[in-house]
């Protein structure tokens, strides 16, 4: 036997010896990388969190008049077209009602939810400014990714919202609340930043949130919902703004 052979042989029976605790060790170091990814996911969404409980205001048109533009025409020849006056809407992330305030006049009525009870004061008021009187501000501050959703509803507007909800399984929750709440048909409107690469979670001392790859954005709904109409509202070098509508399953 050569020097090769004997090496070949020894290196087998090492293998053999060692197996069952390569195998063990593999398995193990999956499960770690798995509960870091858990675990920095949760941290970015309790920074989140405290992001926008510790925000005064948040406006749109103030602070990203493109973006706003842009949504507001989406939802114009888009999502209005779909509407009916009987129609009853709700929508998760309202923030001080920028958009609340486009959609009540073509509906019969908006639950609406925010995790910031400053920004539903201020909606609140600017509804009472303008004359509406048909959207019902659900609670003083409520965290939808905990929040179990009772009433029917005819469409759904979520406009900003998932990439402060970085937790794959508050994520599909907020999803699964929505989806039951529709009917087969029924449409639910998005607006997210995109990332063009692989997804990134952002993590700073005044910022937590995740910008999805479009892949792994789109997998969140599959399963309950098609796509009606997807488009890119704005595009940078790293990302794209995204919005689209989409219909129950
Ligand atoms: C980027 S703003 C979007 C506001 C508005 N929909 C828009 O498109 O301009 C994100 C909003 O989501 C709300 N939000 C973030 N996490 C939330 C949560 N877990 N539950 C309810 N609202 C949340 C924030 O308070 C904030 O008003």
């Amino acid at each position: 036997m050569n020097l090769s052979a004997i090496i070949f042989f020894l290196l087998v029976m090492l293998y053999n010896t060692f197996k069952d605790n390569f195998k063990r060790l593999k398995k193990r170091t999956g499960k770690m990388k798995k509960s870091c990814k858990e675990i920095k996911e949760e941290l970015v969404m309790q920074r989140a969190k405290e992001m926008w409980l510790g925000i005064d205001t948040f406006y749109c048109a103030t602070s990203h008049p493109e973006r706003a533009k842009a949504i507001e025409s989406f939802l114009k020849n888009e999502f209005f077209p779909l509407l009916k006056k009987t129609d009853n809407v709700a929508e998760f992330a309202c923030a001080e009602g920028e958009y609340t305030l486009m959609v009540a006049p073509h509906v019969n009525k908006i639950d609406a939810f925010d995790l910031s009870e400053r920004f539903i004061l201020k909606a609140k008021k600017r509804m009472q400014e303008n004359g509406i009187t048909n959207v019902n501000f659900v609670g003083n501050g409520v965290d939808v990714t905990t929040f179990t959703i009772s009433e029917k509803y005819d469409a759904f507007v979520c406009l900003g919202l998932f990439s402060y909800i970085p937790e794959r399984k508050k994520a599909d929750h907020v999803v699964e609340q929505i989806a039951g709440s529709l009917s087969k048909g029924s449409p639910l409107v998005l607006n997210d930043k995109i990332w063009k690469g692989k997804t990134r979670l952002h993590l700073k001392k005044k910022l937590g949130a995740i910008s999805r790859s479009k892949e792994e954005y789109l997998s969140l709904f599959e399963k309950d919902f098609e796509v009606l109409k997807a488009v890119t509202l704005q595009e940078c070098d790293q990302f794209e703004g995204f919005a689209c509508i989409m219909v129950k399953k």
